[in-house]
């Protein structure tokens, strides 16, 4: 894949709050492996899917918001995993729901299994679709989905 045909089919990579605490926040939950760890590991496999990242992680709402607004004209898909966001801001939502890009939703806990409270996701009716349950690899089932999404 050339640089500029992957550069035609950048993605934005969101993480949302806590994310960065991957590695040493509840183990028993998220795994061992750090944000960094989950990042370069994206960044061989977008190599190999022949797209490019953009990669943003913060624990703000507001910036993530700004983020996913960034993303029209620079990004032609989303890969998302907004933590505890997912489970109470309209204003994700919203940003996705207005960029119309399509974005696929990531958890790498299975959200469904754990708390009533985080079954309800804001995001998941305007997202493509949602993967959860696979530590890490929910990333990576999450990047090849949405990518066949976009060669369509
Ligand atoms: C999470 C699940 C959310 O409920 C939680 O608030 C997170 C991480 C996950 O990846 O499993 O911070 O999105």
């Amino acid at each position: 894949m050339s640089a500029q045909s992957a550069a035609n089919r950048r993605i934005l990579v969101l993480h949302g709050p806590n994310l960065n605490l991957l590695g040493i926040r509840e183990p028993g939950v998220y795994g061992s492996t750090t944000l960094d760890g989950i990042n370069t590991a994206l960044a061989a496999l977008a190599r190999e899917l022949g797209v490019e990242l953009k990669t943003v992680q913060s624990n703000s709402e507001g910036a993530l918001v700004d983020a996913i607004q960034q993303a029209l004209g620079e990004c032609q898909g989303i890969l998302i995993n907004p933590a505890a966001y997912t489970h109470t801001s309209v204003a994700i939502r919203d940003a996705v729901a207005a960029t119309a890009l399509p974005t696929v939703e990531v958890h790498l806990s299975n959200i469904h299994a754990r708390e009533a409270f985080r079954a309800h996701s804001y995001l998941a009716p305007v997202a493509v679709g949602q993967i959860c349950g696979f530590g890490p690899e929910s990333y990576f089932l999450g990047l090849r989905a949405l990518v066949s999404v976009l060669e369509k």
